[in-house]
């Protein structure tokens, strides 16, 4: 990180402290420090994968052993990895402020194994099984083989709780994390390349709305030249930092 970039923290951290309501977008970045592959970067799941072929109901029609040998793969990768330092800054940020709520697009879970409380999960999560006739929640075994995969009581298969390509986003997960976006003063757009709508016009509408808006990602991206500031390194190097600059402030303030 840059002198400059450490400058900024420091202003930052007087910032997240003074403000009132902070909406803290996530997308899979903060999960690549935990051993979680992000979809678009280099190395990223949709460079060696196709989302037409395994995100979507289509695919899952023509499919379903196919499909869930590719979730179950990552739900496996995902039960064997542990929360970073980004993730647990956030529960620390979500502690220090007054108002806070995370809207994230990742669905492994990882940000409530930290100990976030506030969270809106936009893509669904993956440790959970719905039916795909009746989409009702399907307690019960999560690890199985993947041809034997469990079915609903209304004989419907199980699928995976992921939003998929072409599908609504759950209902009121996007009207409370736009009704945040639209209130809060302070919005942070962690981790993600801002390609998938509606997720990534969150920001967007949050700077629309007067939030003054922040930006963490090694990469630019589309919404880097509307930030306020933008950080490009690691969050899992940036969060904690900025913490640690906040219990510096709150500890010369008394
Ligand atoms: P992407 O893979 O599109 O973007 C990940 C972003 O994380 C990139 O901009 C990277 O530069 C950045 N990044 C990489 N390492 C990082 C680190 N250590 N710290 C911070 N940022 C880092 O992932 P998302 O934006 O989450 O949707 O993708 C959005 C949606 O597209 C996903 O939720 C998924 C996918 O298709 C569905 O499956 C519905």
């Amino acid at each position: 990180m840059t002198n400059q970039s450490i400058d900024k923290l420091d202003f930052l951290a007087r910032r997240v402290l003074d403000a009132k309501k902070i909406g803290f977008l996530t997308g899979a970045g903060v999960s690549k420090e935990s051993g979680v592959p992000t979809f678009r970067d280099a190395d990223g799941l949709w460079n060696k994968f196709r989302p037409e072929e395994l995100a979507n109901a289509t695919a899952f029609r023509n499919d379903p052993h196919m499909v869930w040998q590719w979730y179950n793969w990552r739900r496996k990768l995902i039960n064997e990895v542990k929360p970073n330092p980004g993730h647990y800054a956030i529960v620390e940020l979500e502690k220090i402020s007054e108002g806070f709520l995370l809207i994230t697009q990742n669905v492994d879970d990882l940000h409530r194994v930290a100990g976030s409380e506030s969270v809106v999960e936009l893509h669904g999560n993956i440790q959970v099984n719905k039916c795909f006739s009746c989409g009702k929640v399907i307690e019960g075994e999560l690890d199985f083989d993947n041809d034997n995969i469990p079915h609903c009581e209304c004989g419907g298969l199980a699928r995976p709780g992921v939003v998929w390509f072409g599908e609504m986003l759950p209902e009121d997960a996007i009207i409370s994390a736009s009704n945040w976006t639209q209130e809060c003063d302070l919005f942070f757009s962690v981790g993600t390349s801002t390609a998938v709508f509606p997720a990534a016009g969150l920001p967007y509408e949050a700077k629309k709305n007067g939030a003054y808006l922040i930006e963490i990602n090694p990469q630019p991206t589309d919404l880097t030249p509307f930030a306020d500031v933008s950080i490009q390194a690691p969050s899992g190097e940036v969060l904690p930092k900025i913490v640690e600059a906040m219990n510096s402030i709150r500890g010369a303030r008394g």
